[in-house]
């Protein structure tokens, strides 16, 4: 598919008013589709909807991808990993590219309005053109990460074979292929999705959960906080109050699901993760917050099994139970580099600092002494997962101190931007940096340094 030069012209006209009318983008758009196509309600995350998170989140790729057209586009492609590894999670099929062109095509017409400014027939045509682009960019990697899968791609029956809460909101769910096949590595930091019918939703449901242990032949680890849900005041509302439900799948699986039950479960992806294929000796600091535990402690275990005298640096903050806290000081018997910082806001009886944690408040860096933090190490990397506004603090401090975004590693526990970060990051850091939130594997993508070459070179079918 080849973009000429007066159709990127076109296509690029369009762009200001396309994302002064994104939110009526994403609703015209997925109210056709979903109607045309009631069976990819089994696809999309309800709440992900609901919120707009998810619609809002595909239709800004797709507008900074049409604004970089004849630009440098490698700063997109960190946002294009995570999306195609969360496309092949989801079983995502070129198929399926076909349907959102129509829809998307269709929501654009109608926001452009038809008048000589609007979606000619001309600036349709462009903007198929540069869609199948982008689509097709999309469709070769997935290619290549559900050639990786190997036969296990899709949804695969698992047993709960074991379930042990690790403090009173968060549990962990041990899993076991109904085949008995031996199960594929990971590399740690990765997650899988788990699907199950909801029933007052009425349409099958899916949500990624990190692997919580090192890879294991018989079975995989997830560790899974409950959203409770809640009441919170918002200066976005008129009333001043928004309403949080209890998450739909979270109350679910822990409260209707035991071992013995039957979920599915997709291959292992993600571009968060420690590359133990190319181990290096540099220290790694993982920095964590509630549930965002749960990748830290596969690295954490991998590392043990692997490279037990690694330098290792464990900083996380609980509000009053520390999950896998025995578990962690076993580690710290078995591996004599490892260092850890607790942090605890809300202390019970019977806590000691220096035993069961080390500061009563929130996690705050400039607290943790500098050779935990690894500062003075030009190569020390940086894992980090927990709530946006905490990423977005631990990502501030470290940049102060002077670690460079290539060398931090963010996990987000949601779809679509860490917006703040993004914008804190965008202004914070030189643009030369290469801005990472993840392990994005650059050479998986045929990227060409400006899309004048998209543009022009008719195959960017990558692989
Ligand atoms: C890569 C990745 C890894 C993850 N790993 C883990 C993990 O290891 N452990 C873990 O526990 N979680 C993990 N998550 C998060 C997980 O996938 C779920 O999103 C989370 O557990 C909540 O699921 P739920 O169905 O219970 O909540 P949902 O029902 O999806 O609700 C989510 C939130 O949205 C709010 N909400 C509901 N409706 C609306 C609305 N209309 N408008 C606004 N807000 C609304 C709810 O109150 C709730 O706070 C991960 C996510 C990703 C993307
Ligand atoms: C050019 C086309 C597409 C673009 C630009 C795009 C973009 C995105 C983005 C940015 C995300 C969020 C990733 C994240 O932050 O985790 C996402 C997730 C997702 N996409 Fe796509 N996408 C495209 C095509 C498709 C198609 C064809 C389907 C299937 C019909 C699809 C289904 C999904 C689903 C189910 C999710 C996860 C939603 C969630 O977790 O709430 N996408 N996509």
């Amino acid at each position: 598919m080849r973009l000429g030069y007066h159709q990127m012209r076109l296509v690029k006209a369009t762009v200001p008013k396309l994302r002064e009318q994104g939110e009526r983008i994403t609703t015209i758009m997925y109210t056709r589709m979903l109607r045309a196509h009631p069976e990819l309600n089994n696809v999309f995350n309800t709440v992900n909807q609901a919120n707009h998170r998810q619609p809002r989140a595909l239709t800004s790729v797709i507008l900074a991808f049409a604004s970089a057209l004849n630009h440098d586009i490698s700063d997109l492609i960190p946002k294009l990993e995570r999306m195609c590894n969360k496309h092949c999670s989801l079983g995502i099929k070129p198929e399926h590219y076909e349907i959102v062109a129509t829809y998307l095509l269709e929501a654009f017409a109608v926001v452009l309005g038809d008048g000589p400014e609007g979606m000619t027939a001309e600036t349709e045509e462009a903007w198929r053109r540069a869609y199948w682009i982008l689509a097709g960019m999309l469709i070769g990697r997935e290619q290549q990460l559900y050639a990786a899968f190997g036969p296990w791609q899709g949804w695969l029956p698992f047993q709960i074979v074991r379930k042990e809460s690790e403090t009173d909101d968060i549990v962990s769910f041990y899993l076991a292929p109904q085949n008995k096949r031996p199960l594929p590595a990971f590399l740690p930091g990765q997650y899988i999705s788990v699907q199950v019918p909801l029933p007052n939703v009425g349409y099958m449901q899916s949500r990624q959960f990190s692997l919580s242990d090192a890879p294991h032949e018989d079975y995989y680890r997830i560790t899974i906080k409950r959203e409770t849900g809640c009441q919170s005041s918002s200066n976005n509302t008129f009333n001043g109050t928004m309403h949080y439900p209890p998450g739909q799948m979270t109350n679910y699986l822990i409260d209707q699901l035991n071992p013995g039950d039957v979920v599915d479960v997709t291959h292992p992806a993600g571009e968060f993760f420690l590359d133990t294929r190319q181990l290096s000796s540099v220290p790694l600091v993982l920095i964590s917050a509630g549930v965002g535990v749960a990748p830290m402690v596969s690295i954490l275990n991998t590392m043990m099994d692997l490279h037990p005298t690694h330098e290792i640096s464990w900083i996380h903050g609980a509000r009053r139970m520390i999950p896998f806290c025995n578990h962690v000081r076993e580690a710290k018997r078995r591996m004599p580099n490892l260092r850890t910082n607790i942090f605890k806001t809300h202390l019970a009886d019977g806590d000691l600092a220096g035993t069961t944690h080390d500061y009563d408040f929130r996690v705050d860096l400039a607290k943790v002494n500098r050779e935990d933090l690894h500062l003075n190490h030009s190569g020390a990397e940086y894992y980090i997962c927990g709530p946006e506004q905490f990423m977005l603090e631990m990502a501030d401090y470290l940049k102060m101190q002077g670690v460079e975004l290539s060398r931090l590693k963010f996990e987000l526990f949601s779809t679509g931007d860490m917006v703040e970060i993004s914008l804190t990051i965008e202004t914070a850091w030189p643009r030369n940096c290469s801005s990472s939130f993840s392990a994005a594997p650059a050479s998986s993508w045929r990227t060409s340094k400006s899309l004048v070459q998209i543009v022009d070179v008719t195959a960017w079918k990558a692989a």
